[in-house]
């Protein structure tokens, strides 16, 4: 998952999100790694360094609306397309990704 963030930091449609998180991304990198582990349904090291989930409440310090939203599925995508998985499993991936992204919005849409 070393990639998606390294999409973040390249792709200059992810600025936003990128400005979000710190200058160093590093323990970032190792988070979602360890989150990640979990959530595939490997070890739960995550849970087992930092203790309950609390994902959307981690992210309330920052604004997440549909721009931020955007942007992470694009880093995401861009990510998933570059590894050798299977279509189908990937769509999948998608899917819950764009769930779970949906879920840790805390912003107000613009009007109109
Ligand atoms: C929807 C747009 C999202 C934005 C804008 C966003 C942004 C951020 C930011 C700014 C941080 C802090 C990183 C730092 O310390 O530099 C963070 C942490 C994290 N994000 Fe996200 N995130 C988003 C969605 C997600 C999703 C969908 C997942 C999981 C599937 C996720 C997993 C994590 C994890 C595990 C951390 C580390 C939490 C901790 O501090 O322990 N994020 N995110």
């Amino acid at each position: 998952m070393n990639t998606f963030y390294d999409n973040m930091e390249l792709l200059p449609e992810a600025k936003t999100i990128r400005d979000l998180h710190q200058k160093d991304m590093r323990s970032a990198r190792e988070k979602l790694f360890m989150f990640l582990s979990g959530w595939l349904g490997g070890p739960y090291r995550y849970i087992a360094a930092f203790g309950h989930l609390r994902l959307r409440a981690r992210h309330l310090p920052f604004p997440i609306g549909e721009v931020e939203r955007d942007q992470w599925l694009i880093c995401m995508r861009k990510t998933l397309n570059d590894m050798p998985i299977d279509h189908v499993f990937k769509e999948q991936l998608i899917m819950a990704f764009t769930q779970t992204a949906d879920y840790m919005m805390n912003q107000e849409q613009a009007e109109g």
